[in-house]
């Protein structure tokens, strides 16, 4: 049986499908109630308080780790629940970790996930470690703005990043779950191509068939509009990353192909898949 947390989410959803479609005992785990595909079982559990995991762990194999960036930021313990995976007898430890640990190692979030980092390299499972950069799902963000006014309003719109779509992560995820040669992996997920913020809106206007504005918003702007959603420190280093990319956070990397053998998703196509947020 194999454990998926944040699996709701945008990399969470995706990977707990993919892993019952290939016939995978899931344990689906968050900590609201969820519709999850037909198999999977659910279970409602906080990681700040990794007590309340022990039914979901029970007979685990494997486990897919996804923190979400205020457990980091609040002072919880994250690397309790790995202690208490590999006391559950999980043999298998993917964790969502994230390229800014190597890129831009300070501030709080990346401190703490770099210390997670270490602390699943000592626990004696196996491991995988997945460092994606920017989502393609960030855009998301724009959703409303753009149903109601068709705008997206982002800073910095000709600076991009090669962001990646989440179902590449998850179908990463699930390749290191079920195939112990990616056992010891750091893997730096990214999409094909550097996208700007214009030209994702451009991308966005093309799956709705739809003109679609760009307007520049100003750093502050933009940081009073992220801080609703994120800690400042994290709305700060992202803006940093958005403002001038390193050429670390610029660079295509080619680990996806590795992995999966077919290069990693464009946005057009993540746009297409999620036409109906913006409609
Ligand atoms: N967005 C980016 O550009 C980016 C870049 C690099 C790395 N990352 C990393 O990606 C992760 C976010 O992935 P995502 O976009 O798939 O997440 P998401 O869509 O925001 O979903 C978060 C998932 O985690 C669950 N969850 C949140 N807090 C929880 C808690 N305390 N206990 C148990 N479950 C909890 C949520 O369900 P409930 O709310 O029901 O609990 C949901 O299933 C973060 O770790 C972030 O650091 C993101």
């Amino acid at each position: 049986m194999i454990v998926v947390t944040g699996a709701t989410g945008n990399v969470g959803r995706p990977l707990t499908r993919a892993l019952a479609e290939r016939g995978q005992q899931v344990t689906a785990v968050s900590r609201h109630a969820a519709v999850v595909p037909e198999g999977v079982r659910h279970v409602v559990a906080d990681l700040a308080e990794p007590a309340g995991l022990e039914s979901a762990l029970a007979g685990a194999k494997a486990l897919f780790l996804l923190l979400s960036g205020d457990l980091h930021a609040a002072g919880a313990s994250p690397a309790d629940v790995i202690g208490q995976a590999a006391a559950a007898g999980v043999r298998r430890i993917v964790l969502l970790s994230s390229l800014g640990v190597a890129t831009r190692p300070f501030g709080t979030t990346r401190i703490a996930l770099r210390a997670l980092e270490d602390v699943l390299r000592e626990s004696g499972v196996d491991w995988v470690v997945l460092r994606p950069g920017g989502f393609a799902s960030n855009a998301l963000w724009w959703a409303e703005s753009v149903r109601s006014q068709r705008i997206v309003a982002a800073p910095f719109g000709d600076t991009g990043v090669p962001i990646i779509d989440p179902a590449d992560i998850a179908e990463v995820a699930a390749a290191c779950l079920l195939d112990d040669q990616h056992t010891g992996g750091v893997y730096e997920l990214t999409g094909p191509a550097v996208i700007t913020p214009r030209e994702q809106a451009e991308a966005i206007s093309v799956a709705l068939g739809s003109p679609v504005r760009f307007h520049e918003l100003t750093r502050e702007e933009a940081k009073a509009g992220m801080i609703q959603r994120m800690p400042a420190e994290l709305a700060d280093d992202t803006l940093d990353i958005l403002s001038s990319p390193s050429p670390a956070e610029l660079r295509v990397s080619p680990d996806v192909q590795r992995v999966l053998g077919r290069a990693p998703r464009p946005f057009a196509e993540w746009a297409t898949r999620n036409v109906a947020a913006f409609r």
